[in-house]
C-alpha cells in the first residue's frame, strides 16, 4: 500500500488541509471517534479548526498518550493539553481518557481499550511523528499488535519531550494507546512539519517496514500524510 503523502508550503498549509480531512469526517459523521494527539504538530490544525463554523459537540476525543502518575492539575498533563487544544475550544462533550493516577495501570489500559472497542473503534487518527518513529508513546520496537500498555519512555522521546516543559522533568513513563488502537482505524492521518522530521519521515515512507519505526506499520494500510515541504522535501 502506497501511503498517500500531500506536501503542503507551510505548517500552516497542512493545518488546513488537515482540517478539512477532520472537518469532513465530522461532517459526515457527527458523531465520529477522532484519536487526538497533542505534541506540538496539531496544535495549528486544531486552532484552525477552531475557527470553523463546526459542531463537534457529539464526537468523541479519544485520548492518544498520557504521562504516568501526573495528575490533571499538573502542567504537564497531556489531559489537559487535550483539553486546552481540542476539546474546550472546539465545543466537544465526549472524552475517552487515560487514567494517570490508576493504582493499576495495566487494568486501566485494558479499561481505555474496551472502551475503544465499544465506540466501535477509532473513525480518524490525528497523528503527529516522533522523532524516533514512534506513534503516541508505541517506542522503538513496538510491532502492529503492540497493545495499549503502559511504557517506559525513550531518551529520545525524554529529549524532544523536555522542549514542552521547560524546567520541568519529564516524566520516565507513560501510557499509549497501542498500535493495535492506532492501526485499526479507519482514516489514519499523519501530521509532519519541520525539518527535524525530514530523515524519520523518509524512513517511515520509504524503508522497510520494522518495529524499529513504528510509524512505518502505518502505510500497511491506507494512509494520508500531510507534511510541510521542509520535512518533506
Ligand atoms: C510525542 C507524543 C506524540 C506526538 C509526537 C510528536 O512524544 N507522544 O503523541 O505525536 O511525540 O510530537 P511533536 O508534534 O511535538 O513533534
Amino acid at each position: 500500500m502506497i501511503a498517500n503523502l500531500e506536501v503542503c508550503d507551510t505548517p500552516e498549509t497542512v493545518a488546513h488541509r488537515a482540517a478539512d480531512i477532520i472537518e469532513a469526517t465530522t461532517r459526515a459523521k457527527p458523531d465520529a471517534s477522532l484519536l487526538i494527539a497533542t505534541g506540538n504538530t496539531p496544535m495549528l490544525t486544531y486552532a484552525e479548526l477552531a475557527r470553523r463554523d463546526l459542531d463537534m459537540s457529539r464526537v468523541c476525543a479519544v485520548q492518544l498518550d498520557d504521562y504516568l502518575g501526573i495528575d490533571d492539575e499538573d502542567p504537564r498533563s497531556l489531559y489537559g493539553w487535550l483539553q486546552r487544544s481540542f476539546v474546550e475550544p472546539l465545543g466537544v462533550t465526549r472524552v475517552l481518557r487515560f487514567d494517570p493516577l490508576a493504582p493499576d495501570p495495566q487494568l486501566a489500559c485494558e479499561q481505555y481499550a474496551q472502551a475503544v472497542r465499544k465506540l466501535g473503534g477509532i473513525d480518524l487518527a490525528v497523528l503527529g511523528l516522533g522523532p524516533n518513529g514512534h506513534l503516541g508513546f508505541n517506542e522503538p520496537p513496538s510491532n502492529a499488535s503492540a497493545p495499549t500498555r503502559s511504557v517506559t519512555l525513550s531518551e529520545a522521546s525524554l529529549r524532544s519531550n523536555a522542549s514542552y516543559w521547560r524546567g520541568k522533568d519529564v516524566p520516565k513513563s507513560a501510557l499509549t494507546a497501542g498500535m493495535d488502537v492506532i492501526l485499526a482505524a479507519r482514516v489514519r492521518l499523519l501530521l509532519v512539519t519541520g525539518a527535524h522530521k525530514r530523515d524519520i519521515l523518509r524512513r517511515v515512507l520509504s524503508e522497510p517496514v520494522t518495529p524499529e519505526v513504528p510509524a512505518s506499520y502505518l502505510r500497511e494500510g491506507s494512509l494520508t500524510v500531510v507534511a510541510d515541504r521542509e520535512a518533506a522535501c
